[in-house]
């Protein structure tokens, strides 16, 4: 299909003469867009942008297999590419949002048995086939709120068979949906009851027993470990990442979620590509961070959702640093992967910039789940997933108005949804 989006009001996020991987720091407030665009599409990606006024003759001929959108009023932005998720889950946790109303907190659920290990119960109940259907419709719901590339994790498994079933599945994802998709293991998600009084032995299991299969089925491009008290230490950390480094899966870390957990210093020893969460942060995570390649992540609708301290986002910027934002989209902890409403929490929350809040949730997690090359940016070149917002004034609009559905069209490789 070779689509044609003229009189645009805003393209935004358009990749300027200096091409760059992320923007880090102050560069966070650049944000290149062209007023009154045109954007042309052929073949799946994206072949040329630019001034209405400066649009070439032969696009403006006729055509019949040429689809024709008319902008006037709207914007373009390149899709969200979510770099944060765990997806792939079996059924739902509302009964322990009840509980939390109530005053139980994330650990003391988790500590009953409840959290991350009931849905490992539900999820050892559920077929491969009606897990990927159940995920399904959740993937068709961010694919519908305009995001184009999401990165899921494992981890609701906890045994060889379930994590192998959930990674199964998101590679049939990967197959059957129009979304850029990458994937993660991350058996080291909790310690199953069983092997509470020996936790070790479990990090045993993933190591010797786990890593292995997925690495010769490839079924991940990455590896992570919840990295906090009371799930894995740093040492198993560090025992973890370094297994599934030799079968080439590079790290992503959940670090400093629920305290200081030591994550960030281990994720950066080993080039992790990002480390996640960062409620909790102090002068020396941020230091470690620099003058890295690893892509400190935040994860705002978790911190809304569970009310923790808010990642101090403005210092990490402020210092020099890139972030990136994700959903994190989960049963537990952010069941939503509205990456707008992320956007407006990284505002309202996190007194991010409307530009900064963009890069974040664009070309800075494109950085974060390997994709920078292809996603994250409107580039001749890379794959064409954009959307068209309804008439707004201006990009400023879209973080701001945090409970409207902006979305008029999603164009995922190139097609119409
Ligand atoms: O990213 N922190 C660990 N994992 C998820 C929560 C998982 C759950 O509660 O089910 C997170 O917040
Ligand atoms: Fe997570």
């Amino acid at each position: 299909m070779e689509i044609l989006l003229l009189n645009i009001r805003q393209l935004v996020q358009i990749e300027d003469q200096q091409p760059v991987e992320y923007r880090a720091g102050k560069d966070m407030l650049h944000l290149p867009l062209i007023a009154d665009a045109y954007l042309h599409i052929a073949n799946g990606v994206i072949q040329g942008f630019g001034k209405m006024h400066e649009i070439p003759d032969h696009l403006l001929d006729a055509q019949d297999d040429r689809f024709v959108i008319d902008c006037t009023g709207k914007l373009v932005f390149p899709s969200f590419c979510d770099s944060h998720t765990h997806i792939v889950y079996a059924g739902s946790r509302e009964m322990e949002f009840v509980d939390k109303i109530k005053g139980m907190s994330y650990e003391e659920i988790a500590q009953r048995g409840g959290g991350i290990l009931n849905s490992a119960q539900r999820l050892h109940q559920t077929s491969e086939e009606e897990l990927f259907d159940q995920t399904m419709i959740r993937i068709n719901e961010i694919s519908r709120l305009g995001t184009g590339a999401v990165e899921i994790k494992s981890g609701y498994g906890l045994s060889p068979e379930d994590e192998i079933k959930i990674l199964r599945v998101i590679k049939r994802l990967k197959k059957e949906s129009d979304l850029t998709i990458r994937s993660t293991f991350l058996g080291a998600h909790a310690i199953p009851a069983q092997y509470k009084e020996n936790p070790s032995e479990y990090v045993d299991l993933i190591i010797n027993e786990m890593i292995p299969v997925v690495a010769s089925e490839e079924l991940a491009d990455f590896i992570d470990v919840f990295c906090e008290k009371g799930f894995f230490s740093v040492e198993d950390t560090d025992r973890i990442l370094m297994a599934g480094m030799k079968y080439g899966m590079r790290p992503k870390i959940h670090a400093n979620e629920l305290s200081m957990s030591g994550g960030v210093p281990v994720g950066v020893k080993y080039n992790a590509l990002s480390v996640d969460h960062l409620d909790y942060m102090d002068d020396k995570d941020i230091d470690c961070l620099k003058n890295t390649e690893t892509m400190p992540t935040v994860l705002p609708g978790a911190s809304f959702f569970l009310s923790l301290p808010l990642a101090p986002v403005r210092k990490m910027i402020d210092a020099g640093l890139p972030v990136a934002l994700a959903s994190d989209f989960n049963p537990g902890s952010s069941p939503s992967g509205n990456m707008k409403f992320v956007q407006s929490l990284g505002c309202i929350k996190y007194k991010m910039l409307p530009e900064e809040v963009i890069n974040a949730t664009t070309i800075n997690s494109a950085y974060a789940m390997g994709l920078s090359s292809t996603h994250g940016t409107i580039a001749v070149g890379k794959v064409a997933n954009v959307f068209i917002t309804r008439p707004i004034p201006g990009y400023e609009y879209f973080p701001y108005a945090f409970g409207s559905d902006l979305i008029e069209i999603t164009i995922l490789n190139g097609e119409i949804h």
